[in-house]
């Protein structure tokens, strides 16, 4: 098939690399001329493990080409997807003038029947308004299908996501992309179910947000698990033995970030809101979240007392493992309350020091994970990297001037840590050490 992605952010990026990847030709479409002439060098704007791989084999094998040109990209292709960003707007609702625009150029440069595939996330009903746009604007007259196909993968583990995915989902008005879309999908070899557009749209939402609950839920289990001494790790790992609830996703912490939970909750509450129906069990999600990372600030307050002037080191400021994302990271927001109490900080991260720099001006940043807790009084693990799990905790000790650490992610065991002689508070697990 001939295929042509419109952004190439995190999930335009993989898409058109994965679609090449299965024998797709594939052109891949950016208004940002720098950015495209990086990918077209060879560069990669953003960490994701595997993605290098994939782009250079495609490349080189002439099945994946970049442009700054919409219209060389609708020309040449038969299925146009969109995967633009839809960033947040202060009221919650979702700013979706990329995707208008993006509709608008599409059917300026339309010179035959073209499916255009809307891959960013967005509320429930935008397919229809694009459907409308480009109708309005298209003065070639020629036939089209808008088809709603939203995107699974998470950032970290795009690449497997993509290539493996649980399900492909298809959301159309008509039968005459049907075909197409099935002969894009196939060799995903994933099953792919057809809905009408507006059920699509409310996939996503649905999903993305259910995932947030999960998190939230075990998140208020914590909490009570903190008030009795029960273990929240033992909890969840109990209740995702029942098939029905599943364990992924119930790993308690200092609450969810990223660029697309906190997004799509706040947009899904909007839309949900502008349809007639408060959906307070999703602003219950949000709150448990935000009082989350109160309680672990509560917590390190409460045990270091005043933080002014004190230096605490701290692990992780990516919002999640495996990426250099730092967008909502709930790291950062950690990192930026603890300098506000007056704390003096000293961070690493294995992949987002870079674009964490900016928003921690004050922060020392150190290379080397060991040599964090370097005169610190007190550590703190932000974000689950697996490599954190092989600190060495006898030097980190030693290096502390109180060997305090507080685990934001449940990364250690705590009969261990106790072993060892630190002072140890996570999430939902009883504290061990101390005087
Ligand atoms: C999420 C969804 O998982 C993807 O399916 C979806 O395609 C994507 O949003 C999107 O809409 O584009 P992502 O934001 O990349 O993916 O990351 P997740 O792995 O879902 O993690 C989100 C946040 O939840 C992170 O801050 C993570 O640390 C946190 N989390 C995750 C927990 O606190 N506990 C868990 O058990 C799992």
């Amino acid at each position: 098939m001939k295929l042509t992605i419109i952004g190439t952010g995190y999930v335009g990026l993989v898409t058109g690399a994965c679609f090449a990847e299965v024998g797709h030709q594939v052109i891949c479409v950016d208004n940002d001329a720098a950015k495209v002439k990086l990918l077209q060098e060879g560069g990669i704007p953003i960490y994701e493990p595997g993605l290098e791989e994939v782009l250079k084999r495609n490349v080189s094998a002439g099945r994946l080409h970049f442009t700054s040109s919409t219209a060389e990209g609708v020309e040449k292709s038969d299925v146009i997807f969109i995967a633009v960003p839809t960033p947040p707007q202060a009221d919650g609702s979702v700013d979706l003038s990329f995707i208008e625009k993006v509709a608008r150029e599409i059917s300026g440069a339309m010179n035959g029947y073209k499916i255009v595939v809307d891959k960013s996330t967005v509320p429930v009903r935008t397919g229809e308004k694009v459907s409308e746009t480009i109708k309005r604007y298209c003065k070639a007259r020629v036939d089209f299908d808008v088809v709603s196909n939203p995107e699974f993968l998470r950032e970290g583990f795009a690449v497997s996501d993509l290539m493996k995915p649980d399900r492909v989902v298809i959301g159309v008005r008509s039968q005459r992309p049907v075909q197409a879309m099935r002969e894009v999908y196939e060799p995903f070899g994933a099953p792919i179910i057809f809905t009408d557009i507006s059920s699509a749209e409310l996939i996503k939402h649905a999903s993305n947000s259910f995932l947030a609950l999960k998190i939230s839920y075990i998140n208020a289990v914590s909490v009570i698990c903190d008030a009795t001494g029960a273990n929240v790790q033992e909890v969840a790992n109990g209740m995702g033995m029942d098939a029905r609830i599943g364990r992924r996703f119930l790993d308690a912490s200092l609450g969810f970030g990223g660029s697309c939970f906190p997004k799509d909750l706040s947009a899904f509450i909007n839309i949900a809101g502008q349809l007639g129906y408060d959906f307070g069990l999703l602003k219950e999600v949000q709150r448990i979240n935000a009082e989350q990372m109160n309680r672990f600030i509560k917590k390190i307050v409460d045990t270091l007392w005043v933080l002014k002037d004190k230096k605490i080191g701290v692990l992780g400021l990516a919002f999640k493992q495996n990426t250099d994302d730092v967008r909502m990271s709930p790291a950062i927001e950690l990192c930026q309350r603890l300098q506000k109490e007056g704390a003096v900080l000293r961070v690493h991260d294995p992949r987002a020091m870079d674009k964490a720099r900016a928003l921690l001006k004050d922060a020392t940043f150190v290379e080397d994970m060991n040599e964090v807790a370097e005169g610190c009084d007190a550590l703190v693990i932000a974000t689950e990297w697996e490599e954190f799990k092989k600190l060495d905790l006898e030097r980190v000790r030693k290096a502390l001037s109180h060997p305090i650490m507080f685990d934001g992610r449940n990364l250690f065991d705590p009969a261990e840590m106790q072993r060892l002689g630190f002072l140890y508070k996570s999430i939902g697990r009883a504290e061990v050490g101390g005087q």
